[in-house]
C-alpha cells in the first residue's frame, strides 16, 4: 500500500516517471518527473486529472488502494495536455458510469484526442459549484493559457486546496514524500525555473491573472500537475511564480557562447572575468554548442542579463546561437539587460545579426556589439571590458 493522504478526504494517486528522457520531446529530465493526480472523497468520489497513458496500470492500482471497490463519480479534467489526460480512456473504462468533467474548450479537445462526445461532458462555467456531499464542494476557476486555452484550477473551499493545473509546478519526480512539508525540497527549486522557462514562459500574463484571481482566498495546499504538493512553502513557491511571470530576474548574468575552435570562447571568458570584477556574483557560462537549451532557459529565466555571442557561419549566425535568439524570441522574453559580440574569420556579421534579432525583442540593450576578426587583439579584449563593465553597472542597479 502506498496511500498518501494530503489532508481529510483528499489523496495523492500521482505516478512517477523516471524513463521518459525528454518531455515534450525536448526538455531533459536528468531527475524525471511526477504527473499527479488526486482524489478528493465526500459522499461522492472526485478524481482530478490523471496521468500520461505510459503509466495507466500503475495509476489504476494507486486509485484502487485509495477507493477499494467504490465507483468514481467525477472525473475533472483541469487540462487536456496528454501527460494529464492520457489516461482518461484507461479510467472510464473502468469507471464507465462516471461524468467528465470540463469546460467548453475541454470538451472540444476531449472529442479531438479521445474521440469523447459532448454527451459524456458536465459541462462547466467559471466559478461553478459541484458538491460531492460529506462536506466538500468542487470549484472551478478558469485559468486559460496556463498553460492551454482550456486550463482550470479546481478549489476545495472547506480544506483550502487548490488543484493548481500546471501552475506552481516543477520538473523532478518525487522521491518517497509528497508533501513539502516531507521532505528536502532544495532540488525542486532549479527544477522550478526549468520547467517553468520551458514549457510556461510565453504566458506569464495569463500566470499573472491567475495568480491574481485566487488573491485572498485561503489555501492550504497547492496541488499541482508535476512535483510536491505545496504548504509550509506555498509563499516562497508564489513568490517565484509571480516574478518569473513579470520576467523579473535577480541580479546575475549569462554568458551564452558558441565557438568552433577556442578564439570565441575566450571573448566569453573574459567577459565573464570582467564581469566577475565588476562586482557580478551570479554569473553563468554556457557553451550552447555544449549545454542543453533547457538549462540556458532556467538560468535566463532566472537572472536580469544576458551576453551572447558566437561566429559567424555560412555568412549568418551560427545554428546554436539561432537556436537561442528563437527560443527567446518565441518566449517573448522582456525584462532583460542583453549585450552581445560575435567573429568571423574574413567577413564578420555575427554581432550585427544577433542585434536584429534583440531589436525585435523588449530588452534592453547594454554596450557596444563588436566582432573579432580571426583571434582576439588588445581592442578585442578591451571591447569585453567594455561591454562587461556596461554590463554590470546596469544589473547591479547603478543609474547611468
Ligand atoms: Fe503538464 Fe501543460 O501539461
Amino acid at each position: 500500500m502506498n496511500i498518501h493522504e494530503i489532508c481529510n478526504g483528499v489523496y495523492y494517486v500521482g505516478v512517477n516517471d523516471r524513463t521518459t528522457h525528454r518531455f515534450e520531446g525536448l526538455w531533459p529530465l536528468p531527475a524525471g518527473v511526477s504527473y499527479n493526480s488526486y482524489i478528493v472523497k465526500g459522499e461522492r468520489v472526485a478524481l482530478i486529472d490523471t496521468v500520461h497513458v505510459a503509466q495507466s496500470s500503475k495509476f489504476l492500482n494507486r486509485i484502487g488502494e485509495i477507493i477499494g471497490d467504490a465507483a468514481i463519480d467525477y472525473l475533472v479534467i483541469n487540462h487536456m495536455e496528454p501527460d494529464h489526460s492520457g489516461s482518461i480512456e484507461a479510467i472510464k473504462a473502468k469507471y464507465p458510469a462516471l461524468k467528465i468533467v470540463g469546460n467548453g474548450k475541454t470538451a472540444a479537445m476531449l472529442k479531438g484526442f479521445y474521440g469523447i462526445g459532448s454527451e459524456d461532458v458536465v459541462t462547466v462555467a467559471d466559478g461553478d459549484v459541484i458538491d460531492l456531499g460529506g462536506g466538500k464542494t468542487l470549484k472551478f476557476v478558469f485559468t486559460p493559457m496556463v498553460h492551454w486555452p482550456e486550463t482550470m484550477m479546481t478549489y476545495v473551499e472547506q480544506d483550502g486546496v487548490l488543484f493548481s493545473g500546471d501552475a506552481f509546478g516543477c520538473f523532478g519526480a518525487l522521491n518517497g514524500g509528497v508533501v513539502d512539508s516531507q521532505m528536502d525540497t532544495t532540488p525542486y527549486y532549479p527544477e522550478m525555473y526549468r520547467y517553468y522557462s520551458n514549457i510556461v514562459a510565453k504566458y506569464g500574463q495569463f500566470v499573472q491573472k491567475a495568480i491574481a484571481k485566487f488573491d485572498g482566498v485561503p489555501i492550504r495546499y497547492v496541488c499541482s500537475t508535476h512535483g510536491p504538493v505545496w504548504h509550509d512553502e506555498i509563499a516562497r513557491v508564489v513568490d517565484i511564480y509571480s516574478r518569473m511571470a513579470r520576467f523579473e530576474g535577480e541580479p546575475g548574468v549569462v554568458v551564452a557562447y558558441a565557438s568552433m575552435y577556442g578564439n570565441t570562447e575566450e571573448l566569453a571568458e573574459t567577459i565573464a572575468a570582467e564581469l566577475s570584477r565588476n562586482g557580478v556574483r551570479n554569473i553563468r557560462i554556457y557553451n550552447l554548442s555544449h549545454s542543453d537549451l533547457s538549462m540556458v532557459l532556467a538560468d535566463v529565466m532566472r537572472y536580469s542579463g544576458l551576453i551572447i555571442g558566437g561566429p559567424t557561419y555560412n555568412n549568418g549566425l551560427f545554428p546554436e546561437v539561432e537556436r537561442l535568439l528563437s527560443a527567446l524570441k518565441s518566449r517573448e522574453i522582456k525584462n532583460r539587460y542583453v549585450g552581445c559580440f560575435g567573429s568571423g574569420s574574413w567577413a564578420p556579421v555575427s554581432s550585427k545579426n544577433i542585434k536584429a534579432s534583440l531589436d525585435c525583442m523588449k530588452v534592453e540593450q547594454v554596450g557596444e556589439p563588436f566582432d573579432m576578426k580571426c583571434a582576439a587583439t588588445g581592442a578585442d579584449i578591451e571591447a569585453c571590458r567594455s561591454l562587461a563593465a556596461a554590463m554590470a553597472a546596469r544589473v547591479n542597479g547603478v543609474v547611468e
